[in-house]
């Protein structure tokens, strides 16, 4: 799907109309109204819609208008409709028209009054869309033709600015696209190496600055906790590192964002059962939302200093693969009991937090990973968990939260060796990978928290429950959400580039 930004609608295209609360239509739609002869009002009336947030109603081959379909759009109450709203209301059109028309045109004219500029309301609607359009059919070769996509173009009309406004949105909406895609496609088409092929290609030409690790040179570093995970896989690990320096200022201090890419968590020996193990495709979510962000934030030129990192691993049971009771050696020099080969994400992070911090010197952490089952039992798909090690950070996660629809709640995280740590203090190590079933999400946290240097602002997000969707959301259709790219960007735009 095309976005454009004609003067005018054009004659093919179906028309959509926003409606505030208690049916107040917009010039555009009055416009229509008494073009049809008053057949929209009858309409509305007939099918009881009063511009309700998010309500929709089709009308078909209205009289006077010269097109086979008008797209009413309730608004709710002007005033309150911000940018995040203006996106599902896009979501509410991609959702009515993507399988119906090929070409459709929203009619800001004349509007005023709304929660944001008119130029921000299209631009936002337009990404909404654009979000809530995107699919995943690359595998389906029987598709009939009435399943498939239809729509092809969409025109914001009547919202001067509004093309401006959605230039930089579109780099965000590809970010979150790549991060889909790298979610969706299975695990044997993305694992470690293939992982890095198709980020490289998709942010070296926006100028980020690409470095990988091999096996070899993990192994050279002393990254124990990511190559114990990785030993019982045919695949060979990575780690993905990309900068990207908006700054002009080569010395500025970076921002690192540290993605959980395991292409695959059978559990490794303390193998997961077989029902639903193929979900485990996408334990990768956190990685590809770095990589989305990366995309998002070089594409849109971003005035910022930021790194992004994703230790890349499959956890499989081979004859090599580690055992419960191997002790590995980290590359901070701590040493890992590893009870449970299936708390596997927490040792990959271990590795690449150390490897990063050491490397960038950061003064800001925030890693995003599908670490425990456990947050979705606290959180269901709704929030993702945060940990976080400062007060001001976490705020500021929770805001950008907030405004970008990647909604945040935080959980607690107690001090380095608290009693939350002594949970995982090991007999024969520093300590081990796993606690007891309760407060599972917590002890993951803490146990990367040792990962963590004195001083760094960290926040961990644990993001089990929010990268897969069963159902179709506003902005998502069922299936990977694309979850981190939306709120990296906005945490990016507004506390580093402002
Ligand atoms: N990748 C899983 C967590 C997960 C579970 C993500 C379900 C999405 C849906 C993680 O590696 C894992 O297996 N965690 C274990 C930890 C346990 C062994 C302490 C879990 O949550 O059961
Ligand atoms: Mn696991
Ligand atoms: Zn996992």
């Amino acid at each position: 799907m095309k976005v454009g930004f004609e003067g005018k609608v054009a004659a093919d295209a179906a028309l959509v109309l926003l409606v505030a609360a208690d049916a107040g239509m917009s010039p555009a739609a009055e416009a229509a109204d008494s073009a049809s002869g008053g057949q929209i009002g009858r309409a509305m009336k007939a099918a009881n819609f009063t511009g309700k947030k998010g309500a929709t109603l089709e009308i078909l081959a209205p009289q006077g208008l010269g097109r086979d379909r008008v797209l009413l759009l309730g608004l709710g109450e002007p005033g309150k409709a911000d940018a995040l709203a203006f996106e599902e209301l896009g979501g509410k059109v991609a959702e009515a028209l993507l399988l119906k028309a090929s070409a459709a045109a929203v009619d800001f004219s004349g509007l005023s009054g709304l929660g944001v500029a008119p130029a921000e309301a299209a631009a936002h609607l337009a990404l909404g869309a654009c979000l809530r359009a995107w699919r995943h059919d690359r595998y389906r070769t029987t598709l009939k033709d009435h399943e498939k996509p239809k729509l092809e173009r969409l025109d914001m009309v009547g919202a001067p600015g509004a093309e401006a406004a959605f230039a930089p949105l579109e780099k965000v909406a590809d970010g979150v696209f790549l991060a889909r895609e790298l979610v969706t496609e299975p695990a044997n088409i993305i694992y470690p190496e293939s992982f890095v092929a198709r980020v490289r290609a998709a942010v070296e030409p926006l100028g980020v600055a690409v470095r990988v690790l091999d096996e070899a040179e993990m192994k050279a570093l002393g990254f124990g906790c990511l190559l114990g995970v990785a030993q019982g896989s045919a695949r060979p690990p990575r780690l993905l590192a990309m900068e990207w320096n908006g700054t002009g200022n080569a010395e500025a201090v970076p921002t690192l964002f540290v993605g959980k890419g395991v292409t695959f968590d059978t559990g490794g020996i303390s193998i997961k059962p077989a029902a639903g193990m193929e979900d485990m495709k996408w334990d990768m979510g956190g990685a590809a939302a770095v990589a989305g962000a990366m995309m998002a934030l070089a594409g849109r030129k971003a005035k910022a200093r930021v790194v992004g990192v994703c230790g890349l691993v499959e956890n499989m049971p081979d004859g090599g693969a580690q055992r419960p009771g191997d002790v590995v050696t980290s590359f901070s020099g701590q040493t890992v009991e590893v009870i449970n080969t299936d708390a596997e994400g927490r040792l990959v992070l271990a590795d690449a937090l150390a490897w990063a911090q050491k490397e960038w010197k950061p003064a800001v952490v925030v890693d995003l990973a599908t670490l425990t089952g456990a947050i979705i039992i606290a959180l269901g798909h709704e929030y993702a968990g945060m940990f976080a090690n400062d007060d001001d950070l976490a705020e500021r996660l929770l805001a950008a939260g907030e405004a970008s629809g990647d909604r945040l709640w935080r959980q607690p995280l107690g001090e380095k060796g608290g009693a939350y740590d002594k949970l995982t203090d090991s007999q024969i190590a520093d300590m081990k990978n796993v606690g007891p079933r309760e407060g599972g999400s917590i002890t993951a946290a803490q146990f990367l928290q040792r990962f963590i240097e004195d001083g760094v602002k960290w926040a961990h997000l644990d993001i089990a429950g929010t990268v897969w969707k069963a159902k179709a959301g506003p902005t998502h259709d069922k299936g990977a959400t694309g979850f981190g790219v939306r709120l990296i960007d906005r945490f990016v735009a507004a506390h580093l580039e402002a």
